[in-house]
């Protein structure tokens, strides 16, 4: 297994150092714009290994020959937020560091499975997919496994229970009108509608989908990275040991809750050859307009793509 990490800032030097210490490939390349960065980085993750006794190699470059031949591309390059900044505000400059990652890695490694972290992460996700014209099973986004484990979190916060008790998931796209499923939220196998009060669970509603925004305003400087680290390699873990998990990703839809040619988080179930399967699960009337109304978000956000193939 062989995995490259494109962006050795905050997310990406973090994915690859979790990736290195569950020893989820035999090689990790890191890659970067900024010369010096990913070759320390990589050296330093790599200088840690005989204490974990862990047998990875891992490359730092600016270059792209080193990630030839990659089962799986990660890319985390791009601009994060600062305070008083949406996730939208990214679109134009990531879309133009997002095109010239895809093309580079895609030319070198064109059967490599795409993990999509950058932001506005559901337009930059599409926007991969399109470059590649690969199958939509083998390119999608990391945002719902951090929007779940954030709404997760705060519910165990609330009730002073393990996290490992709290099932939920978090649809829709990654922004600030994702759709927590509040209906099918469980804790330890009880209704979280039976444990909490209605306002309760609607400010975990709230904070979970401004949770992003929560950490940007501690931070100043930029973004939130463990979690989101966290939530990439859980992705990939579920891909390189084919562990078919139920995780809601940002996938291409084409029918799929009535939504076609838009992508946006659903679950779906990840194994070695990528999305294996989108789970249409039934959704109440108000859930799927939410769902809609996120999407929409979405679609107007591709709208403005300046630099999707000609043929799209
Ligand atoms: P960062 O600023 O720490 O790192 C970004 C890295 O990308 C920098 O090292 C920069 O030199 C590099 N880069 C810029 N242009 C490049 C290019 N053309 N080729 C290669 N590398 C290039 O930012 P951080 O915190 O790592 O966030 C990265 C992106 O991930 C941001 O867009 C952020 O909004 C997004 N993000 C998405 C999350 C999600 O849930 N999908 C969660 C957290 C962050
Ligand atoms: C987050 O939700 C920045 O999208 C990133 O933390």
């Amino acid at each position: 297994m062989k995995i490259t990490v494109i962006g050795a800032g905050h997310v990406g030097a973090t994915t690859a150092h979790l990736l290195a210490l569950k020893e989820l490939a035999q090689e990790i390349v890191l890659v970067d714009i900024v010369d010096g960065i990913p070759q320390g980085k990589a050296l330093d993750i790599l200088e840690s290994m005989p204490i974990i006794g862990a047998d990875v190699h891992l490359t730092g470059t600016v270059s792209y020959e080193p990630t030839a031949n990659s089962d799986i591309v990660i890319i985390t390059a791009g601009l994060p937020r600062k305070p008083g900044m949406s996730r939208d505000d990214l679109l134009a400059k990531n879309a133009d560091i997002m095109k010239s990652c895809v093309e580079q890695s895609f030319a070198l490694s064109p059967n490599a499975i795409f993990i999509i972290v950058a932001n506005p992460l559901d337009v930059m996700t599409y926007l991969a997919w399109k470059l590649t014209k690969l199958p939509r099973n083998k390119v999608m986004g990391m945002a719902g496994v951090l929007d779940t484990a954030r709404y997760r979190t705060f519910i165990a916060l609330e009730l002073g229970v393990s996290v490992k008790d709290v099932q939920a998931f978090v649809l829709g796209g990654h922004g600030d009108d994702m759709v927590p499923i509040v209906r099918l939220t469980r804790v330890a196998g009880i209704a979280l509608t039976d444990l909490l009060p209605e306002e309760r669970i609607n400010a975990i509603v709230e904070r979970t989908r401004k949770g992003g925004g929560e950490i940007v305003n501690y931070l100043k400087t930029g973004s939130a990275y463990y979690a989101p680290a966290t939530s990439t390699v859980e992705m990939v873990e579920s891909i390189v040991k084919d562990r078919k998990r139920i995780l809601p990703c940002a996938v291409a839809l084409e029918g799929e809750y009535q939504l076609h040619d838009v992508v946006c988080g659903v679950p779906v179930k990840l194994g070695k050859n990528g999305v294996e399967e989108i789970v249409e699960i039934q959704l109440t009337d108000d859930e799927l307009k939410a769902l809609h109304q996120s999407a929409q978000h979405v679609r107007e956000n591709i709208d403005k793509l300046t630099v999707l193939p000609s043929d799209q």
